[in-house]
Protein backbone atom coordinates (compact mmCIF):
# COMPACT_ATOMS: atom_id res chain seq x y z
CA UNK A 1 0.00 0.00 0.00
CA UNK A 2 1.86 3.17 -0.82
CA UNK A 3 1.14 6.78 1.03
CA UNK A 4 1.70 9.94 0.67
CA UNK A 5 4.67 11.92 3.01
CA UNK A 6 2.86 13.89 5.12
CA UNK A 7 4.48 17.62 5.38
CA UNK A 8 5.90 16.44 8.97
CA UNK A 9 8.09 13.51 7.22
CA UNK A 10 8.76 15.69 4.19
CA UNK A 11 9.95 18.69 6.37
CA UNK A 12 12.25 16.17 8.25
CA UNK A 13 13.52 14.26 4.72
CA UNK A 14 15.09 17.25 3.68
CA UNK A 15 16.40 18.68 7.28
CA UNK A 16 18.31 15.42 7.33
CA UNK A 17 19.66 15.82 3.78
CA UNK A 18 20.39 19.29 4.12
CA UNK A 19 22.50 18.52 7.11
CA UNK A 20 24.29 15.59 5.12
CA UNK A 21 25.12 17.76 2.09
CA UNK A 22 26.70 20.55 4.33
CA UNK A 23 28.42 17.78 6.67
CA UNK A 24 30.12 16.40 3.04
CA UNK A 25 30.77 19.63 2.39
CA UNK A 26 32.73 20.92 5.63
CA UNK A 27 34.54 17.58 5.81
CA UNK A 28 35.80 18.39 1.91
CA UNK A 29 37.06 22.06 3.64
CA UNK A 30 38.35 20.46 6.56
CA UNK A 31 40.51 17.56 4.53
CA UNK A 32 41.46 20.36 2.78
CA UNK A 33 43.10 22.34 5.01
CA UNK A 34 44.68 19.65 7.10
CA UNK A 35 46.28 18.36 3.54
CA UNK A 36 48.73 20.90 2.47
CA UNK A 37 50.03 20.94 -1.10
CA UNK A 38 52.53 18.71 -1.45
CA UNK A 39 55.33 20.97 -2.41
CA UNK A 40 54.76 22.71 1.33
CA UNK A 41 55.03 19.08 3.42
CA UNK A 42 58.63 19.01 1.27
CA UNK A 43 61.67 21.28 2.58
CA UNK A 44 62.68 23.34 0.07
CA UNK A 45 66.36 23.51 2.64
CA UNK A 46 68.89 20.95 2.10
CA UNK A 47 72.03 20.99 4.29
CA UNK A 48 75.20 19.56 3.19
CA UNK A 49 78.43 19.21 5.40
CA UNK A 50 81.22 19.50 2.88
CA UNK A 51 81.72 21.34 -0.39
CA UNK A 52 81.71 19.63 -3.28
CA UNK A 53 85.26 17.85 -4.77
CA UNK A 54 87.18 19.61 -6.83
CA UNK A 55 87.01 17.24 -9.42
CA UNK A 56 83.25 16.28 -10.22
CA UNK A 57 80.39 17.47 -9.30
CA UNK A 58 77.84 15.34 -6.62
CA UNK A 59 74.52 15.22 -8.38
CA UNK A 60 71.92 15.81 -5.19
CA UNK A 61 68.96 13.97 -6.74
CA UNK A 62 66.70 15.23 -3.61
CA UNK A 63 67.06 19.08 -4.90
CA UNK A 64 67.85 17.97 -8.63
CA UNK A 65 71.07 20.06 -8.05
CA UNK A 66 74.52 19.19 -9.01
CA UNK A 67 77.14 20.53 -6.06
CA UNK A 68 79.93 21.91 -8.08
CA UNK A 69 83.39 23.52 -7.03
CA UNK A 70 85.30 25.71 -9.53
CA UNK A 71 88.51 28.35 -8.86
CA UNK A 72 85.84 30.59 -6.94
CA UNK A 73 84.33 28.47 -4.78
CA UNK A 74 80.98 26.22 -4.63
CA UNK A 75 77.72 26.67 -5.75
CA UNK A 76 74.41 24.50 -6.73
CA UNK A 77 73.34 24.19 -10.23
CA UNK A 78 69.69 23.08 -10.92
CA UNK A 79 69.82 19.66 -13.20
CA UNK A 80 66.27 20.56 -14.50
CA UNK A 81 66.59 21.18 -18.07
CA UNK A 82 65.40 25.08 -18.80
CA UNK A 83 63.56 23.77 -22.52
CA UNK A 84 60.98 21.74 -20.93
CA UNK A 85 61.81 20.45 -17.32
CA UNK A 86 63.67 16.87 -17.84
CA UNK A 87 66.48 16.35 -15.39
CA UNK A 88 69.54 16.79 -16.78
CA UNK A 89 72.42 14.10 -16.07
CA UNK A 90 76.24 14.99 -15.69
CA UNK A 91 78.15 13.48 -18.18
CA UNK A 92 81.96 13.15 -16.72
CA UNK A 93 83.88 12.65 -20.50
CA UNK A 94 82.17 15.66 -21.64
CA UNK A 95 82.58 17.54 -18.36
CA UNK A 96 79.00 18.70 -18.47
CA UNK A 97 75.01 18.10 -18.29
CA UNK A 98 73.05 16.65 -21.27
CA UNK A 99 69.64 16.40 -21.56
CA UNK A 100 67.90 12.66 -21.73
CA UNK A 101 64.41 14.05 -23.42
CA UNK A 102 65.95 16.32 -26.37
CA UNK A 103 69.59 16.76 -26.35
CA UNK A 104 70.51 19.81 -24.74
CA UNK A 105 74.04 20.11 -23.31
CA UNK A 106 75.57 22.25 -20.91
CA UNK A 107 78.97 23.01 -19.61
CA UNK A 108 79.69 22.34 -15.72
CA UNK A 109 78.96 26.01 -15.02
CA UNK A 110 75.44 25.85 -17.08
CA UNK A 111 76.02 27.41 -20.19
CA UNK A 112 74.50 25.88 -22.93
CA UNK A 113 76.40 24.40 -25.68
CA UNK A 114 73.84 22.90 -27.75
CA UNK A 115 70.25 23.70 -28.07
CA UNK A 116 67.28 23.17 -28.25
CA UNK A 117 67.73 24.98 -24.81
CA UNK A 118 68.24 28.86 -25.30
CA UNK A 119 68.66 29.64 -21.41
CA UNK A 120 71.56 28.47 -19.57
CA UNK A 121 71.01 26.27 -16.09
CA UNK A 122 69.36 28.00 -12.75
CA UNK A 123 71.63 28.31 -10.03
CA UNK A 124 69.98 27.96 -6.06
CA UNK A 125 71.13 29.86 -3.71
CA UNK A 126 73.62 28.67 -1.41
CA UNK A 127 74.21 30.32 2.35
CA UNK A 128 77.90 29.12 3.87
CA UNK A 129 77.55 28.83 8.22
CA UNK A 130 80.54 28.51 10.23
CA UNK A 131 79.87 25.43 13.28
CA UNK A 132 77.52 28.17 15.39
CA UNK A 133 75.51 28.43 12.42
CA UNK A 134 76.31 32.40 11.40
CA UNK A 135 76.26 33.04 7.89
CA UNK A 136 79.58 33.81 6.37
CA UNK A 137 78.36 34.03 3.13
CA UNK A 138 75.69 33.84 0.19
CA UNK A 139 75.13 33.51 -3.24
CA UNK A 140 73.04 35.73 -5.49
CA UNK A 141 72.76 36.87 -8.73
CA UNK A 142 75.93 38.88 -8.84
CA UNK A 143 78.04 36.06 -6.72
CA UNK A 144 77.16 32.58 -7.82
CA UNK A 145 79.83 31.14 -5.69
CA UNK A 146 79.74 30.63 -2.11
CA UNK A 147 83.32 30.85 -0.11
CA UNK A 148 85.16 27.09 0.24
CA UNK A 149 86.25 26.73 3.75
CA UNK A 150 87.35 24.47 6.95
CA UNK A 151 84.38 23.84 9.04
CA UNK A 152 81.31 25.46 7.35
CA UNK A 153 78.15 23.51 6.06
CA UNK A 154 76.06 24.85 3.80
CA UNK A 155 72.37 25.20 3.40
CA UNK A 156 71.12 25.11 -0.52
CA UNK A 157 67.53 26.76 -0.81
CA UNK A 158 65.96 25.09 -4.01
CA UNK A 159 63.04 27.43 -4.22
CA UNK A 160 65.79 30.67 -4.70
CA UNK A 161 66.67 30.39 -8.37
CA UNK A 162 69.21 32.55 -9.14
CA UNK A 163 70.18 32.92 -13.36
CA UNK A 164 72.82 30.89 -14.44
CA UNK A 165 75.50 32.45 -16.50
CA UNK A 166 74.85 33.26 -20.31
CA UNK A 167 78.38 33.37 -21.71
CA UNK A 168 81.82 32.74 -20.86
CA UNK A 169 82.18 36.60 -19.93
CA UNK A 170 79.80 35.60 -16.73
CA UNK A 171 80.40 33.19 -14.08
S1 LIG B 1 63.64 19.09 -21.97
FE1 LIG B 1 65.79 19.21 -22.12
S2 LIG B 1 66.19 19.53 -24.21
FE2 LIG B 1 64.05 19.42 -24.07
Amino acid sequence: MSRLFSRREFLFTAWATAISLAAGVMGGLGLWHASPPEDDAASPLIELDAPPPPDAPVEIPAGKFAWVRNAQGAAAISQICPHMGCVLAWQTQEEGFQCPCHGSRFDKEGRVVHGPADHPLNYLQVTALDASGRVVDRTTPEHRWVRIGEHLRYRIDVNKIIPGPKDAAET
